[in-house]
């Protein structure tokens, strides 16, 4: 593949000229790799190796096609409606339907797998031992917690938990104690400050947190519960009272924390515990609309929006795509390495390959500690046989040591990768080294909006392409549009905007108290009629640009929108953003995504300052600390460049596209139309001449996955 052409692309709308061509022209001339045919021995166990699934999921059997996913779990009773489109785009699955989630994912397995193991949780520390959880455990837990949640916490059906927690066995339970009394939860990615846990618990209205004292990441003890004081303080400041803080010991006979624990306010959950051993739950049957989780993920505002998902669609969704592209038996040692605070953990670790009554690997760290072997050790070790990650991970763990996978004796049939675009050369590695030639990979496009996956190959019937996510999904029926809503076909060799003509179950229900938004962010840009009632009308709007090569396997080039996908994790521009603008000494500022070896992407600061403020080095050490303090550390910028203006329209929007052509080393394409064209010129100098206080430097790019904590 011509490396320096891949180089070229960037986030943002692929409009930029050069040589005349657009940025989308130049991503469709990349090469189009050859067809990899999944093995034989694959193909004879697969859940999914007949082509008549095609059939079933035609367009002429949509909506009833999604049944199929329905049946695969135990209902309570049975829905009268599989598809409501009264109110697009809000529309309603399985309407009529009950169910309990956490009985899908535990109760039920009892029977067949009490003693089979549901969760191995793999520590950090390399000489701490493995804690396996059989279903039978996992039940009693689950039953205890959702007690405590009950009877402690005087939480019911329909009310909001923030969960802030790491990946530690206690936070799927936690989960599922939730799902079990119909307790909305609302998890928080461990590695966000205590700031941005408040505003989401706030924003979802909840009063109880859920916290644990401390946990161990990339060789170091980290003291989490002190960022619960803050989380506390901040929903205050938001309107929102938090009057109770659970909180999980890490290691169940001691507190490592410097935080003292507030006096009514906060409790462990240990301690609680004790006076619910044993307790029975019975789990709640929900109707298949009512809310399952809410997940905030950035958009295009300043504020992360809560993505919220209902329980019978969700669950049916995700344990049908488990199913069929992941390929998960009862048998199988499913390990995937991405986060449970993220939608990949909690669809595809927790919910869909619960119901399925795998067996699931839960790990503490980062990949590569203490070396570059740990997960090939793991995998070894556990017999993994089906293994996930991202782009970011597995560019990383190549660097740090592409032959350690050689030196471990252990066999993957499947493989998934999820999160970004993968680079073909990557994607060989992750194939040949890693998966030993043997494995199947599915590259997965989806989002935290549609619940589960969107366009895959079909492991045992669809051949693999590198650097291609794949054909869409059964009863999925995307469709790329340009900006003024033609069609864009394979034949146009031309990137636009993919959207999905279709509802289908995993899509999110709304956005958490702001439906308007919901509609606007996501339906209007292509809906046609407002009053229409045919879900036909109402295309989802992915923000996402992508090709159509005339195999049908869509590549997904990357945002159009002001989201940056750092290591796969979304962040918006708009929240650093912000986050600048409360520095005294800052006007104005800018963040624009540039290519990183690693990351994928990274985001740059550019930053304007108040008239007789001079430039100094700690106000670029402010910007830092203070994106550390309200976002977290994963959003810490790469580099920061004081500018003496910024590139505007006449109407005095920043052109951010043209500082993203600066930092990525490319055109900035025309700029006439400027109302300073001047500043380009010093604006490029600024930051390609004398590069200006490099941060982020040093081996810590590579030390952590993604999320520098
Ligand atoms: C990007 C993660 C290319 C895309 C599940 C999307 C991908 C955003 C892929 C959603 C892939 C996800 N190939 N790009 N296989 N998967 N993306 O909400 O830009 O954290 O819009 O969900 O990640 O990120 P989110």
């Amino acid at each position: 593949m011509p490396k320096t052409l891949a180089k070229k692309h960037t986030e943002g709308k692929p409009r930029s000229k050069k040589h005349g061509l657009t940025e989308a022209q130049i991503a469709v001339h990349w090469k189009e790799e050859a067809y990899i045919r999944p093995p034989a021995r694959f193909i004879a166990q697969a859940n999914l190796n007949d082509n008549y699934a095609l059939e079933r999921f035609s367009e002429k059997n949509f909506p009833e096609c999604f049944r199929e996913y329905a049946e695969l779990l135990h209902w309570d009773q049975y829905w009268h409606t599989t598809l409501d489109t009264n109110h697009p785009p809000f529309w309603k699955w399985f309407v009529g339907g009950r169910l309990n989630v956490a009985y899908n994912c535990v109760d039920r397995h009892l029977a067949k797998y009490k003693n089979k193991a549901a969760l191995i949780f793999v520590p950090e520390p390399e000489e701490e031992n493995h804690i396996v959880i059989t279903y039978q455990e996992l039940y009693r837990r689950v039953n205890e917690v959702a007690a405590v949640l009950q009877g402690f916490a005087g939480l019911q059906k329909g009310d909001r938990v923030t969960i802030h927690m790491p990946m530690i066995p206690e936070l799927p339970i936690t989960m599922l104690a939730c799902a079990r009394l119909g307790i909305i939860h609302s998890v928080v990615f461990g590695g966000f400050s205590g700031e941005a846990c408040g505003l989401r618990a706030a924003d979802s209205g909840s009063r109880v947190l859920i916290y644990v004292d401390g946990y161990h990441r990339n060789g170091r003890w980290v003291d989490h519960k002190v960022s619960a004081d803050i989380a506390v303080e901040t929903a205050k400041k938001e309107g929102q009272v938090i009057d109770k803080v659970l909180v999980w010991k890490r290691y169940h006979h001691k507190y490592t924390s410097d935080a003292p624990m507030i006096m009514e306010r906060d409790f462990f959950i240990d301690d609680i515990l004790k006076d619910y051993r044993n307790a029975v739950v019975p789990p709640v049957s929900m109707e298949a609309e009512d809310p399952l989780f809410l997940m905030y993920t950035s958009g295009t505002t300043g504020k992360p929006k809560g993505c919220q998902h209902r329980t019978g669609g969700y669950l049916a969704y995700v344990t049908g795509t488990a199913k069929y592209y992941q390929d998960i038996h009862p048998e199988d040692v499913y390990w995937c390495m991405a986060d449970i605070g993220w939608i990949t953990g909690h669809s595809y670790i927790v919910y869909g390959p619960l119901a399925l009554a795998a067996t699931c690997v839960i790990y503490e760290g980062v990949p590569q500690f203490p070396d570059a072997g740990r997960p090939w050790r793991i995998a070894e070790r556990l017999d993994v046989n089906i293994f996930h990650t991202s782009p970011t991970a597995i560019r990383m763990l190549r660097k740090a040591g592409a032959e350690e996978p050689k030196k471990h004796n252990y066999r993957f049939k499947h493989m998934t990768t999820v999160g970004e675009p993968i680079e073909p050369e990557v994607w060989r590695w992750y194939h040949e080294v890693v998966g030993k030639s043997e494995a199947v990979i599915v590259d997965t496009w989806w989002q935290t909006e549609t619940g589960g996956f969107l366009c895959t190959t079909k492991p045992a019937l669809d051949p693999m392409k590198p650097g291609s996510a794949g054909p869409a999904c059964l009863g999925i029926y995307p469709i790329i549009w340009d900006e003024e809503g033609k069609e864009v076909a394979s034949a146009d060799h031309a990137a636009g905007n993919i959207c999905i003509r279709n509802p289908w179950p995993g899509i999110m229900q709304t956005i958490w108290g702001d439906p308007h938004r919901f509609v606007e962010q996501y339906y209007k840009k292509y809906n046609k009629n407002a009053q229409s009632k045919d879900w036909r009308d109402w295309p989802y709007y992915a923000a996402d640009a992508a090709v159509l090569p005339p195999d049908g396997y869509y590549r997904i080039l990357g945002r159009v929108d002001d989201v940056i996908n750092v290591a796969g994790h979304r962040l918006g521009t708009k929240e650093l953003e912000s986050a600048c603008l409360t520095i005294q000494e800052i006007a104005e500022a800018a963040v624009v995504p540039v290519v990183d070896e690693v990351k994928g992407r990274a985001p740059e600061i550019y930053i304007s300052l108040k008239p007789g403020v001079l430039p100094k080095k700690q106000i670029i050490e402010k910007v830092t600390s203070t994106i550390e303090t309200m976002i977290g550390k994963i959003a810490r910028p790469k580099r920061i460049h004081i500018v003496p203006d910024m590139p505007k329209t006449r109407s005095g929007k920043i052109m951010r596209r043209v500082l993203a052509a600066i930092s990525n080393h490319m055109d900035t394409g025309d700029i006439t139309t400027l109302a300073n064209p001047d500043i380009v010129e010093q604006v490029r100098q600024i930051v390609q001449g004398r590069e200006i206080m490099p941060l982020n430097e040093g081996p810590e790019d590579i030390k952590l996955f993604g999320d520098e904590r």
